[in-house]
């Protein structure tokens, strides 16, 4: 059992901090968000994960975690002193695709100010390669008085909306440091996982992170390529990713074809690696290629609705007296992230063309609600459809995998469906009716 701080209470720090209390560690978990504390206090979530809420709950109850805006009561508790804290903080995009490493700084600093013995400082959040020496020179040199303490690098790999699966079995564990027996330490509470733990160097521990989201988002990236390629050839995605994914070398994973990458995670880090190799004097040809690939993937949806129902106007107003209907808001199914939302884009992009949108998604309503201007949000999913000229399949959330097609026919105006993630069988949904195109399913448009 470790006493443990985590700093940010966000989807990587909540999920790390509660699963190392409910692995039987005594954990305290810092945020500067007040309302957030607050809530979390009283076991309210801040955001949409399964299975967390009970999680927290239970350690709660069980005395294992618990929140504050204070970083002496999360470090230097008597009864508790932290032994190891880790920074869990928002790297968001910041100017020129650079990674922003405000909050990591403003982190550090408050850890060096405060901490009143010797800690190890573990840097979770994904940061630019060379970051856990900058944090360590931080540290030194805001530290009052000299204490002791080493860096470890340890990204997390979660995906949201499988978070605790991801943490509580992992593929790896990636530890970096310059200090062996620090890693060492950091190992430890990782053994009951039970997963493979490769101790590295700082730095090749931070590529690490990026070389993986940068290679998942080329994959996506390259099935959209292909993807395209078959509409114009006659061709079916679907089949195609099945055909290679069986492929051990090339594995099935991550070749959906359908509206590209969102998130707060591969957007911002392939622009980050990106940034980093320009700045080196690098062309990294390949990560500027998956990026507008991925641009272009929100783009197409909206040309299939104009080539649909659009009229003749300017871009202003092609799509102007149609009303559309967008079913999903979050990035991917099972969060309420809105974070490079890609149906949030494609929403603002239908209404510059002039269209009328009606949305409705299970979870991330609330969310969208604070980004987006003159959108209908809908109760359920059917009063979203209601009365539109299209409709577009945005979030792949089990609800949508089974809508009752004879209902959705009577309600629409015209029965045009654009499915942004292969949901639907083109063949029944021709059957029931409708016109409808997936991404990259070539052989139901050629017919
Ligand atoms: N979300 C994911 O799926 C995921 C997966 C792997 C890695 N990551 C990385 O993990 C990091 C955190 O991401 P996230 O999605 O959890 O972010 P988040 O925005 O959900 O949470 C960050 C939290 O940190 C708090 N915070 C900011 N500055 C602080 C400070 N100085 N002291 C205390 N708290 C502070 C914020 O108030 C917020 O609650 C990022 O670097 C991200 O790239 C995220």
């Amino acid at each position: 059992m470790k006493n443990i701080a985590v700093i940010g209470s966000g989807y990587v720090g909540l999920v790390t901090g509660t699963c190392f209390a409910d692995l039987g560690n005594s954990v305290i978990c810092v945020d500067i968000n007040e309302e957030r504390v607050h809530d979390l206090q009283n076991g309210i979530m801040p955001i949409y994960e399964p299975g967390l809420e009970e999680m927290v709950r239970r350690n709660i109850a069980a005395g294992r975690i618990r929140f504050t805006t204070s970083y002496a009561d999360a470090l230097n508790d008597t009864a508790k002193p932290a032994e190891l804290v880790f920074i869990a903080v928002n790297t968001p995009m910041g100017v020129d695709g650079e990674a922003e490493l405000r909050y990591v700084r403003s982190a550090a600093e408050s850890i060096a100010k405060t901490m009143d013995h010797s800690l190890v400082i573990i840097n979770k959040s994904t940061v630019p390669v060379g970051t856990g020496d900058w944090v360590s020179d931080i540290v030194k040199n805001t530290q009052p008085t000299p204490i002791p303490f080493s860096v470890v690098s340890n990204p997390e790999f979660l995906r949201e909306g499988a978070a605790i699966t991801d943490f509580m079995a992992p593929d790896r564990v990636v530890l970096g440091s310059l200090n062996e027996e620090a890693a060492q330490r950091v190992a430890q509470l990782y053994l009951p996982l039970r997963g493979p733990i490769m101790i590295t160097d700082l730095r090749t521990a931070e590529m690490i992170k990026y070389a993986s989201n940068a290679f998942l988002a080329t994959k996506i990236s390259f099935i959209n390529e292909i993807a395209n390629i078959c509409e114009a050839l006659g061709a079916d995605v679907k089949e195609v990713a099945a055909g290679m994914g069986y492929d051990k070398r090339i594995g099935r994973a991550f070749l959906d074809a359908g509206l590209g990458y969102g998130g707060s995670c591969f957007p911002k880090d392939v622009k980050a690696l990106a940034h980093m190799a320009n700045v080196q004097g690098k062309h990294p040809q390949l990560l500027e290629a998956v990026m507008m690939i991925n641009t272009d993937a929100r783009r197409l949806i909206v040309s299939k609705v104009r080539n649909l129902i659009g009229n003749n106007g300017t871009h202003l107003n092609r799509l102007e007296g149609r009303t559309i209907g967008v079913l999903g808001l979050a990035f991917k199914a099972n969060t309420d992230d809105i974070r490079e939302s890609q149906p949030i884009d494609i929403i603002r992009m239908l209404q510059a063309d002039g269209a009328k949108v009606q949305a409705y998604d299970p979870v991330a309503m609330k969310n969208a609600s604070q980004l987006l201007q003159n959108v209908r949000l809908c109760e359920d999913t059917y009063e979203a459809i209601a009365g539109c000229d299209a409709v577009i399949l945005a979030t792949e959330w089990n609800e949508f995998k089974n809508l009752d097609l004879e209902r959705m026919h009577k309600l629409m105006r015209t029965p045009v469906v654009i499915d942004g993630r292969n949901l639907y069988d083109p063949q029944a949904m021709s059957a029931a009716g409708f016109i409808y195109r997936g991404v990259g399913r070539g052989y139901a448009t050629a017919n």
